[in-house]
């Protein structure tokens, strides 16, 4: 995992360029061999390790970031606010809390209790790779309960627990005293976190996501968002492309 402010290894170009949204690894090697990018002002050689914090990658004369037109945004979801786009029942809801234009759409979801991080982007891609449990993208939460769990309720939540809807994949787990458990899993089924620990016996009074990926905040207030930096989106298209 990459922290804030460290920056990442050099990477092959042609794989800067495809994350960066220019097509394939096969497209990009073509532009590359086609002539059409540049480092530091200089044609580029395919398979030439780049930086994008410390190096001027272009495409066509135009800067390498990321795709124009993409934004992403992470927001501390208060409690009360629903992840959908319009509520039914007039609550207020996810977007209302972030620009209006461009259009963006949540990540995945927090149920209207649960509070936390949460990425909206227009980033469709990204988005479906974020939140497919095929990319194991972590999500880390913690959770305040009704009571200690006891040993074996953390043992049974590490291993997996069966819910209605099928066994639960190992998650990671570690108690949080008095009466807290942060908890790290991977897939994203409904209200997942709380029906793992009410099926232990240990029912959730609070529940906060903390980390999605390598992306985390400590500072950001509930009802604020801010745009990720260009280092948090690579970093999340790193931990979700296998
Ligand atoms: N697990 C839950 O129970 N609720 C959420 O919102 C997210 C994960």
């Amino acid at each position: 995992m990459t922290g804030e402010g460290e920056l990442a290894p050099p990477e092959r170009l042609q794989k800067v360029l495809a994350r960066a949204g220019f097509g394939s690894r096969r497209a990009c090697e073509e532009l590359i061999a086609d002539g059409r990018v540049e480092v530091n002002d200089r044609s580029a050689e395919l398979g030439q390790r780049v930086d994008l914090d410390t190096d001027r990658v272009s495409v066509d004369g135009v800067a390498v970031s990321i795709r124009p037109g993409l934004v992403y945004y992470l927001l501390n979801k208060p409690r009360g606010v629903v992840t959908t786009a319009s509520d039914p029942q007039g609550r207020p809801t996810v977007v209302d809390l972030v620009p209006l234009e461009p259009r963006v759409f949540p990540v995945g979801r927090l149920d209207a209790d649960t509070e936390g991080l949460l990425l909206l982007t227009n980033d469709g891609d990204l988005a479906h790779r974020l939140t497919h449990p095929r990319f194991g993208v972590e999500k880390e939460y913690l959770a305040e309960l009704e009571r200690d769990p006891s040993p074996a309720s953390v043992r049974a939540l590490r291993e997996g627990v069966e819910l209605d809807d099928g066994p639960t994949a190992p998650a990671k787990v570690a108690a949080v005293p008095p009466r807290g458990l942060r908890i790290t899993i991977h897939e994203g089924r409904n209200r997942q976190v709380r029906r793992m620990c009410a099926a232990v016996g240990c029912p959730v009074v609070r529940l906060v996501r903390t980390r999605i990926g390598p992306v985390a905040d400590r500072g950001l207030k509930p009802g604020s968002w801010r745009p990720l930096t260009l280092a948090e989106v690579r970093g999340l298209q790193e931990a979700a492309s296998t």
